[in-house]
């Protein structure tokens, strides 16, 4: 039935919150799913918050961990259509799962703190979507606190991600007056009850939003209203698709101001799971044969199992319990016998999922970070990226007879995609890399816990990586032994330079021109 697929897509939208830590990510995710019918799990979010304070030992890493399979996927509807909120992790457990959900989604909400701008984890966050041509709306949250001028915030968007803005809604009021949203294209006000809803009105001086404000703030609203009606950039959809242009929406999700503005933008604006490039072909999510990848693996909670769930992102057809699907790594085949599927609401029994959704597949470790599943087709989907790491530590063994063991530990830690890691060309001890400081103790815990092998981390000399490729293979392995000891290869035998600083890493580039040095490299 192709029609009930095209609908299924049509309905769906992926996304996920990118923000720094505090500008209001989790308040703004237990809101979507409060509107969204899904209070339940809106509990979840907020636990998972309190734990992230007092975690230090293996336990509360693992309940975290374990909470986290919970919020991973948030599936709620709305209106006529179906949201999966990929959770992104933050705060200190920001990790390379991070960026790869990023991979997973088709468009992103940007929150942005008002009166702060925009934060380093917001630009680094911004710059994998901008890789993927992600689309992005922007959510300037806390607008009822004292914030910067909307005006300064739209500019330091412009400027600092090079990105156009479009401001869709406009604040009424400010800090302790803030009390709507104006929208300035459809001259409607979205209101100061519990529903907040639409009025539509003759503009921004009409009586009806006007009057929201006390007398002295009256004036500058309207100023402030009409300037940007006629300053500001129109929304274009096709911009913003494209990820050249960001709408921007003004509110408070403590408030609960704003935040309809948001869903209503994401069903309308959002795309619908987009075409997903493939090393044959170009698969459209409307394609009748079930296409998945796996962007993401989460081990069990119970460390005396080497059970793991893969999240898998539909890319098209309809995925069913107990379907034979082709592992295109092996092309073995694999029978999807028990995949869990995320409904918020727990009263939904599915068993089905379309392209957009998530689903877990339980596995011992067969399916890999990159994986293609199909329904027998041999295609590989390109799009699974490795980010170079930020943190590089030398793993020291506490007890030296073990090595061969801890190869075979890490090898497998890094095909869960706890860390990456890298074998140095001269033969000195594994360096392991992550994005988030959070990962090294992850490792540390399970390299004891579940392999017997207690580890310590050492600083490495290097604090850069990079993927090295050259169109001529001679250049590369010159450039290899020109540099023995700052050389490694990763998970796939993939060459890359480790260099102790930027600066470094830029004298090399301009001495080594017919090498590239990549910071991004897709699995393959
Ligand atoms: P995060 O997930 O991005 O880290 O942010 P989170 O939602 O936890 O919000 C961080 C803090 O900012 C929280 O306060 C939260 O209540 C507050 N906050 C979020 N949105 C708004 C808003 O629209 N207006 C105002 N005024 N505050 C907002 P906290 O005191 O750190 O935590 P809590 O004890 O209140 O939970």
């Amino acid at each position: 039935m192709p029609d009930a697929l095209a609908e299924a897509v049509s309905r769906r939208r992926t996304f996920a919150i990118i923000s720094h830590p505090d500008a209001g990510k989790t308040t703004l995710t237990e809101k979507l799913l409060l509107f969204g019918g899904a209070i339940q799990l809106a509990g979840a979010v907020k636990a998972k918050k309190d734990h992230a304070q007092t975690r230090s030992d293996w336990m509360t890493i693992e309940r975290e961990r374990g909470i986290s399979v919970v919020t991973s996927v948030m599936t709620f509807e709305y209106g006529d259509h179906v949201f999966n909120l990929l959770d992104t992790p933050g705060h200190e457990d920001f990790s390379d799962d991070t960026y790869r959900t990023l991979t997973a989604v088709d468009a992103a909400v940007m929150v942005i703190d008002a009166a702060k701008g925009i934060e380093p984890r917001t630009l680094k966050l911004f710059e994998v979507c901008r890789l993927r041509d992600i689309p992005i709306l922007t959510f300037v949250n806390k607008m009822d606190r004292e914030s910067r001028d909307p005006f300064e915030i739209l500019d330091e968007v412009e400027e600092k991600l090079a990105l156009d803005t479009a401001p869709v809604t406009w604040p009424i009021g400010r800090a302790r007056t803030f009390c709507g949203t104006y929208h300035l294209a459809d001259n409607a006000v979205r209101g100061t009850d519990a529903d907040e809803t639409v009025t539509k009105v003759n503009g921004p001086e009409a009586d009806a939003v006007a009057g929201l404000l006390p007398e002295s703030d009256r004036e500058a609203f309207i100023e402030e209203a009409a300037l940007a009606m006629e300053a500001c950039r129109p929304f274009d959809p096709a911009a913003f698709r494209e990820g050249s242009l960001t709408p921007v929406y003004f509110g408070s999700a403590l408030r609960n101001y704003g935040v309809r503005d948001l869903i209503h933008a994401l069903g309308l604006h959002a795309p619908a799971p987009r075409a997903q490039v493939a090393d044959t072909r170009t698969v459209e999510a409307t394609d009748a044969k079930m296409t998945a990848f796996v962007f993401k693996i989460q081990a069990n909670m119970d460390p005396n199992h080497r059970d793991r769930m893969a999240f898998a992102r539909v890319c098209s057809g309809k995925l069913t319990r107990g379907m034979k699907a082709r592992l295109a790594r092996t092309g073995k085949p694999m029978a999807l016998s028990a995949p869990q599927f995320f409904f918020a609401s727990q009263r939904q029994v599915v068993d089905t999922a379309y392209p957009g959704d998530v689903v877990g597949i339980p596995n011992h470790g067969t399916l890999r970070i990159g994986d293609t599943l199909t329904e027998g087709e041999a295609l590989v989907f390109q799009g699974v990226p490795n980010f170079a790491p930020e943190i590089l530590r030398r793993v020291r063994l506490q007890d030296a007879m073990k090595a061969k063991k801890l190869k075979e530990a890490l090898q497998q830690m890094a095909e869960e995609g706890v860390v990456q890691l890298f074998l140095p060309e001269d033969g000195s001890p594994a360096i392991v890399g992550v994005v988030g400081a959070l990962q090294l103790d992850v490792l540390k815990e399970r390299l004891k816990v579940e392999y017997g092998l207690p580890v310590d981390f050492e600083p490495a000399r290097f604090s850069v990586c990079r993927w090295i490729t050259a169109e001529d293979g001679e250049e590369i392995e010159r450039f290899m032994n020109a540099h023995r000891g700052d050389v490694a290869r990763d998970l796939d035998g993939d060459p890359v330079f480790l260099a102790s600083d930027g600066f470094s890493l830029n004298y090399e580039m301009e001495r080594w021109r017919a090498v590239a040095m990549t910071a991004v490299k897709e699995y393959h």
